[in-house]
């Protein structure tokens, strides 16, 4: 099994010719993901927990055996530990409001990364100005990681709460994870980790890692847009409020006064996103019949043929970390002199798409001392030949401004 074989999976990469390298933005969907939904709105769709006959209860049940699967997938001890949102961002949110909000107080410390994207940093600012807890940042070392002293000196017996991306957005690092989670509960603190760039090219074992809580969004492996994750340990869900309120989130509702459903519902208020949580179960079958394994070994062929090709050209800087074994599929660049956007539509002219900007990560960027970057992200139906097309765009661009530099 190769990559060329994978992506004759994906009808959008049949019916486009360009060299799509956005997947840390949004995957390609197969068409196993998309016959799914088809077949949902063909023959299963009506409001779930809502209605008394057949149909309803069918989608219902749809719905609550993708919960299972992603339970088992994750290796989640109870299946209300997994909570359906919208993506990642609400997920991160509902930690923030429903966790945040009522646990931390002046004096109590909240660690983030500085590579957070602005969805695990920008709740916890709210947090922050609300409650009167500090927030304080690991910064990275020169490799763009963050270095043991760093994650020693900056994780306190003051911090209750750590968050931290999985694989960095930017710069494709792969944080140790499972040494924060350790080091962070030595000191009492609950740790947040957000494995949307992480959980479509690794294994995520919740109860290996021990996390408190994880978030991913559907659409970055390969489901619909609009659906989300958030697995949390049942006994801090247990504890903790809900942030949305509405239909199907209740137990009883007085004139003055609510109780809540059990988990999972009572953080799901609002009609569900069936479709959406059909896709997610279809994306993950459709992992587990390529397998971890198979893609780890495609990605890395990709991306090293990247890494090799793209350190040839001199014009180039590259924020990727040097230890290949903490990077994942995601290549950050700027061609020296040339604004990253302007690179991105010299690529786009020449079929090749990449995201370009600050990508949600503006403290990172400040850090790194530039105001964006262009970023190849590659995935499993990627080709040496989008890495070709990648390199000889990036030639054109450099011709054309060069006289300018
Ligand atoms: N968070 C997405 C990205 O990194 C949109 O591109």
């Amino acid at each position: 099994m190769n990559s060329s074989d994978i992506k004759k999976d994906f009808p959008i990469l049949q019916n486009r010719k360009e060299s799509y390298l956005d997947s840390a933005a949004t995957t390609q969907k197969p068409k196993q993901v998309i016959d799914a939904i088809d077949e949902y709105y063909k023959n299963f769709n009506a409001n779930p927990h809502r209605g008394a006959y057949s149909l309803s209860i069918e989608a219902t049940q749809k719905y609550e055996e993708t919960r299972e699967k992603i339970a088992k997938f994750i290796n989640a001890k109870h299946t209300e530990e997994i909570i359906f949102s919208k993506n990642a961002t609400e997920s991160l949110n509902l930690i923030a409001y429903s966790y945040g909000m009522e646990n931390l107080k002046v004096d109590d410390e909240v660690v983030l990364s500085i590579m957070e994207h602005h969805s695990n940093l920008v709740p916890w600012q709210k947090v922050s100005k609300v409650t009167g807890c500090k927030l304080n940042y690991m910064y990275l070392n020169d490799n763009f990681e963050i270095s043991d002293e760093e994650i020693e000196a900056k994780i306190t017996d003051r911090t209750k709460i750590v968050g931290i991306t999985h694989i960095s957005n930017v710069l494709g690092t792969i944080n140790d994870v499972k040494k924060i989670i350790k080091y962070a509960h030595k000191k009492g603190a609950i740790v947040v980790i957000d494995a949307t760039q992480s959980i479509q090219h690794m294994k995520i074992d919740v109860q290996d890692l021990d996390a408190d809580f994880i978030v991913f969004s559907g659409h970055k492996i390969l489901a619909a847009l609009g659906i989300g994750v958030l697995y949390g340990k049942k006994e801090i869900l247990n504890k903790m409020t809900p942030f949305l309120m509405g239909g199907d989130m209740i137990e009883y509702v007085y004139e003055q006064n609510t109780t809540y459903a059990p988990l999972p519902n009572k953080f799901e208020a609002g009609t569900q996103n069936v479709e959406g949580v059909i896709s997610l179960g279809a994306a993950i079958d459709y992992i587990e019949t390529i397998g971890y394994d198979n893609i780890q070994r495609i990605e890395k062929e990709i991306v090293d043929y990247a890494m090799q090709e793209l350190s040839k050209l001199d014009y180039l800087t590259l924020y990727v970390t040097p230890n290949r074994a903490h990077h994942s599929s995601v290549i950050s660049f700027n061609i020296k002199g040339v604004h990253p956007h302007d690179v991105a539509s010299i690529l786009d002219a020449n079929g090749v798409c990449v995201r370009s900007g600050n990508h949600c990560a503006q403290p990172l960027m400040r850090y790194l001392g530039i105001d964006s970057t262009c970023r190849a992200s590659f995935y499993i139906y990627n080709t040496k030949e989008d890495v070709d097309n990648l390199v000889n765009a990036l030639n054109k661009a450099y011709e054309m401004f060069k006289k300018y530099m």
